[in-house]
């Protein structure tokens, strides 16, 4: 395992059919750090024909690995977690200089992949098929018995965002290998570096050649090649809503999983423990300085409540410090400028329509303090889009079908959290929520991850979520025995 220190500019390249290698027009992308602009390393920016020899590489791999005993897929996929746990600061530090995460949840981030890992192989050894025999259905023959296995779908297309370089590569292609398949892994372009260091461990861990090729490159420049490439069997895509939809219009009859954008709401009932809620909503709405698709996004709370938890949650918001990953802060630089453009002016549209500021809106490049809004109406921007910043409406309502009406009119439908010591009411609200997931009395989240992950409208299609993801990425065989 290389462990590259990230104190130096790591010039990495791809591993396209067996080998790490340049490109052959020597095109590269460098990249900054989201915190000080220092320049951090850089990779290939592949040609479309290098992206074909890549799904070429990854199918003709792929044909032997379908043949590879279950326990030796096991065997791969844990000798890769151990690699991964074994470099868990090297690697971690790489994803904390690329993507600005705090270090300690950089470091998380590596062993909670390699948790995965270990998880996804011995569940993948446990996708048993059927055996149906004819005379079990009406009038049936019992001289029919059918066999039905689980088989790979051949090569998947592995697309990740930044937010999580690691897990939501591996949440792909640990399932992928597992299941038999090929792979062709597209990592975010900002996570690129972490990406390759992660599938380094993967090669050190005994990959046959070809079967995972990483294809780096602006999706904006190489994606849709990636994408109708005839070559091509499945594609799990974690990214944003826009992007994900228009990939849905353009890959045909290729079966997706998608993971897209959320505006998780927090339901707020007069009779909640406001000290409880108002520590899972801090957390839910700023780790990762709110970069994470189920952070909660808004906050929707009875009238009656609101003065005491908009104060609970002023002291914990004016709690949380603000600075630089690598002193562990917690709110820490947004990925790109762009980004904290959009999110600054969300909040500034709102104070100009009446909402009132109750913590923070300072910025310092890319960072800003984390802000919490109160009396947020219905008609500003960031009561609907994701900011993907640290950024929390608070919208007061009168009651819980004005709350349900508001949540369930967005337009994505990803997590919401349910606060209320009424079980029922939880479960009365929980059950008109047009979402994926409903946390009751905690914040959202995707974790654990063998627990079912989705998102409905504009948050995705499918599911993801480790026996959701093995069984996503293989389709059943039916052998039927006629006697
Ligand atoms: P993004 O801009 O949509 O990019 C996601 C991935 O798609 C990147 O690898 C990107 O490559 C690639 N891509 C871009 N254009 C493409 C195209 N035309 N064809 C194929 N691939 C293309 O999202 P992001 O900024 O990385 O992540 C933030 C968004 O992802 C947020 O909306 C967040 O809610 C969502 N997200 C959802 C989940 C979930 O589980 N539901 C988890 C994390 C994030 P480049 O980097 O080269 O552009
Ligand atoms: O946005 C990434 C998504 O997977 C969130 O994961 O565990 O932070 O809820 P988590």
């Amino acid at each position: 395992m290389t462990t590259t220190s990230v104190e130096t500019f790591s010039q990495k390249n791809v591993l396209l059919n067996g080998e790490w290698r340049e490109n052959e027009n020597g095109n590269r992308i460098t990249l900054a750090s989201p915190s000080n602009g220092k320049e951090i390393g850089s990779v290939p920016a592949l040609t479309e024909k290098e992206v074909n020899e890549a799904v070429e590489a990854a199918n003709t791999a792929q044909k032997e690995w379908a043949k590879t005993a279950l326990h030796e897929r096991k065997q791969l996929l844990f000798r890769w977690a151990d690699n991964l746990v074994e470099n868990k600061e090297v690697i971690g530090s790489m994803i904390m200089q690329e993507v600005a995460k705090k270090k300690s949840s950089a470091i998380d981030e590596v062993v909670r992949t390699a948790d995965f890992i270990r998880h996804t192989a011995e569940e993948g050894l446990r996708l048993t098929g059927d055996l149906l025999t004819g005379d079990s259905y009406n009038g049936g023959p019992a001289s029919k018995t059918a066999q039905v296995s689980r088989v790979p779908l051949g090569v998947v297309l592995a697309i990740s965002p930044f937010n999580y370089p690691l897990n939501l590569s591996a949440s792909k292609i640990a399932p992928a290998l597992m299941t038999g398949n090929g792979v062709v892994f597209k990592p975010a372009t900002q996570g690129s570096l972490s990406g390759i260091m992660m599938i380094e461990a993967l090669e050190q861990a005994g990959l046959p050649e070809g079967l995972v090729n990483i294809t780096t490159g602006r999706g904006s420049e190489i994606g849709d090649v990636l994408v109708t490439h005839k070559g091509i069997d499945q594609i799990s895509f974690t990214g944003g809503s826009e992007t994900g939809v228009s990939m849905s219009q353009k890959a045909g009859m290729v079966p997706l999983v998608l993971e897209l954008g959320g505006k998780d709401p927090a339901i707020v009932l007069e009779d909640a423990d406001l000290d409880k809620a108002a520590k899972e909503i801090t957390g839910g709405a700023f780790s990762y300085s709110g970069q994470r698709c189920t952070a909660i996004k808004r906050v929707l709370v009875k009238e009656e409540a609101a003065d005491e938890l908009v104060a609970k949650l002023k002291e914990k918001v004016e709690a949380l410090a603000v600075g630089q990953p690598e002193d562990d802060a917690d709110i820490t630089p947004l990925i790109n400028e762009k980004s904290a453009d959009n999110v600054e002016s969300m909040i500034e549209e709102a104070l100009d329509q009446g909402a009132e500021l109750i913590s923070g809106n300072e910025r310092q490049g890319n960072l800003l303090a984390p802000t919490l809004l109160d009396k947020v109406t219905t008609d500003s921007r960031v009561a609907w889009e994701e900011p993907f910043g640290p950024v929390l409406p608070i919208i007061r309502v009168k009651g819980e079908e004005e709350a349900i009406q508001i949540a369930n009119e967005s337009e994505y439908g990803l997590q919401a959290s349910v606060f209320t010591q009424d079980i029922n009411a939880a479960h009365r609200i929980a059950d008109q929520l047009e979402v994926g997931s409903v946390q009751l009395n905690g914040k959202t989240s995707r974790g654990p991850d063998h627990f079912p992950f989705l998102g409905v409208k504009n948050s995705g299609l499918g599911v993801q979520g480790v026996r959701y993801s093995l069984l996503s990425l293989s389709r059943e065989k039916v052998k039927v025995l006629n006697e």
